[in-house]
């Protein structure tokens, strides 16, 4: 285990009601969802976003997610009125599936970095459910980690990044155990014909197609989605993705003789429980100093989209797959 912070007794909770009066309050409250941790505050107190931007050292012009009980809750903070979008939040929500839809009345600029969009989902976990009824209206979270770095699946991986920075007389991290998906919510934008995938995440592409009847638009371009920068989700150590596990034996040998610290990832056997553990490995790598993670990329179906999407992101911290040994033994990161 990392130091925990010495207010992180103070701040871990499990009382939904006890989250529920900091945010009517005007506090942030990490909250478990069923992808990773989100940094929770109530979507119309602009006081309580401000602090969720600079608590996570986020630029402003990256949009935050609107998160709502059920798809009735969803009325004045998002337009789904489109075909696509009412059929794909009916069948998914709750789920990993966030709609990039015309926003509502009821979204502040500050949520949207002014854009005439919003993302907006409905998470499927029993703590974010009860927290969101009770509260009534719509929280915004992003993932509860510092920008760029890995988002954080445990309430220990919340205190480890924001422990220090939270308010232990405002703030509240809820502790509903490990989130059961572990990567991000799937992000399908409907503003556009046919529907494009703005980030693969939880709810596999596949899914999405076969719901639609049709294929989804290539991700190509620049992405709209705002923040998706190429280097994101980045550990301390170096990333290495390579494509089999021979090719993932030879590269730690070559890394091993270069005298650095180096160990293999290869979760290729069981998809669902990679992409729950797949933080947890990064974070386990930083912690245990490794300088090199070389980690054996699944196949492009299923989770797979997400696992390949996050690792490639990783290591674009790094450079490029092949092991660029001139480099220092260790890098910052993001
Ligand atoms: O699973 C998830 O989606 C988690 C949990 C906590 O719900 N949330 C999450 O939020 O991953 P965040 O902020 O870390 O990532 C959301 C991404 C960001 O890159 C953001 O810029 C983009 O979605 N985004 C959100 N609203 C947008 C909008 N209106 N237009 C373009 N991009 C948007
Ligand atoms: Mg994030």
């Amino acid at each position: 285990m990392t130091d925990t912070p010495r207010s992180a007794d103070t701040l871990r909770s499990t009382e939904v009601d006890l989250a529920v009066e900091r945010l009517r309050a005007g506090g942030v409250v990490a909250i478990p969802t069923e992808t990773v941790y989100g940094l929770a505050a109530v979507a119309d107190d602009l006081g309580a976003i401000a602090r969720v931007y600079e608590l996570k050292g986020r630029p402003t012009s990256h949009p935050l997610i609107v998160h709502v009980a059920d798809i009735e809750r969803a009325e004045g903070w998002a337009v789904l009125s489109d075909a696509s979008a009412a059929l794909l939040a009916d069948a998914c929500w709750p789920g990993p599936l966030t709609l990039l839809v015309p926003r509502g009345r009821r979204v502040p600029d500050a949520v949207t970095g002014g854009r005439p969009t919003v993302g907006i989902r409905v998470p499927a976990h029993p703590l974010s459910t009860s927290l969101l009824e009770r509260l009534g209206g719509a929280l915004v979270a992003p993932s509860a980690n510092r920008y760029g770095r890995v988002s954080p699946t445990t309430a220990d991986h919340v205190l480890d990044d924001l422990g220090e920075v939270l308010d232990p007389a405002r703030d509240l991290v809820l502790d509903g155990g490990p989130c059961p998906v572990g990567v991000e919510s799937t992000i399908v934008d409907c503003t556009v014909d046919p529907p494009q995938v703005l980030r693969p995440g939880g709810i596999p592409t596949e899914h999405v197609e076969r719901l639609l009847g049709a294929p989804l638009a290539p991700s190509s371009g620049p992405s709209r989605a705002a923040g998706m920068t190429v280097s994101h989700y980045a550990p301390a150590c170096r990333v290495v993705p390579v494509d089999d596990h021979a090719s993932a034996v030879r590269e730690v040998e070559r890394y091993r003789i270069a005298g650095r610290a180096v160990d293999l990832l290869d979760r290729t056997g069981d998809l669902v429980e990679a992409a729950r553990m797949l933080y947890t490995d990064l974070r386990e790598a930083d912690r245990r100093g490794l300088d090199v993670l070389v980690v054996v990329r699944p196949a492009a179906e299923g989770l797979g989209h997400a696992l390949r999407d996050r690792l490639s992101k990783a290591a674009a911290d790094g450079g490029a797959d092949g092991p660029d040994l001139s480099r220092g033994p260790t890098s910052p990161g993001g």
